[in-house]
């Protein structure tokens, strides 16, 4: 996992389409950036934190796959309905894929986390959270034995499409939105990603 942050960082390095340096000759540098790359910037440390969350997961062992499943199943549900009908017209549920997964490792389905209702504008930054975190899963699916059930972490054929669609969705969005639009997405980013360390603390308390 520790490897994995490290490739998140160049990765990320690598993906900075969007934001500019511009130097008018005698101001000083400025930085234009996209409600997009904002929404990144503002939310980096949670997602560092949310990865070292996930970081004592050994996902090439079922036995740790199984409860970085549950930890993911426990935060998701009440996320993905509290967005269901608001945000991106094209986002989709995930849970089903969790649930199939779960199923085919024999493991239950845990008892779903609390989640706050989202309004219109946070469903934005809940969804940036969830969208966001399948560019993670790609990689970490890697990692998995040949043959473990990945549904839920195996990168659509579309993935990379479907992410831009979302990120020109969010910025249109945003420049829609009034003062304030960029603050409370970012908020409901922040306590997305929260939930999914809760429940990634509470299930690595048992890891064997
Ligand atoms: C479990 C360990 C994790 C690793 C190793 C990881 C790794 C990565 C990597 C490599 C990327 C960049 C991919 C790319 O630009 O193509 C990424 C992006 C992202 N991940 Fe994670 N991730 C992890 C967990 C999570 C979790 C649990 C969430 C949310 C619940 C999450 C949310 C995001 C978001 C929102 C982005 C998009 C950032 C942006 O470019 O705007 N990640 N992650």
């Amino acid at each position: 996992m520790d490897n994995g942050v490290a490739i998140a960082r160049q990765t990320h390095a690598a993906n900075e389409v969007g934001s500019a340096q511009v130097n008018s000759g005698h101001a000083p540098t400025a930085r234009l950036t996209t409600p997009r790359f904002a929404l990144r910037e503002r939310s980096r440390q949670e997602h560092e934190a949310t990865e070292a969350a996930f970081a004592p997961f050994d996902i090439s062992r079922p036995d740790h796959y199984r409860a970085f499943l549950t930890a993911h199943a426990t935060a998701l549900p009440r996320l993905e309905l509290a967005v269901t009908g608001r945000g991106w017209s094209s986002w989709q549920p995930r849970y089903p894929f969790i649930a199939d997964d779960l199923a085919a490792l024999d493991a239950p389905l845990p008892v779903p986390m609390i989640a706050s209702d989202a309004s219109p504008v946070a469903a934005w930054g809940v969804q940036y959270v969830l969208e966001g975190s399948k560019l993670g899963g790609r990689m970490l699916s890697a990692r998995l034995p040949h043959g473990s059930p990945c549904r839920y972490l195996a990168a659509a054929a579309d993935m990379s499409a479907r992410w831009q669609e979302f990120c020109a969705a969010l910025d249109a969005e945003a420049a829609l939105g009034g003062p304030g639009w960029l603050d409370e997405a970012t908020e409901a980013a922040i306590e997305t990603f929260q939930t999914f360390r809760r429940a990634a603390d509470a299930l690595a308390g048992d890891l064997p």
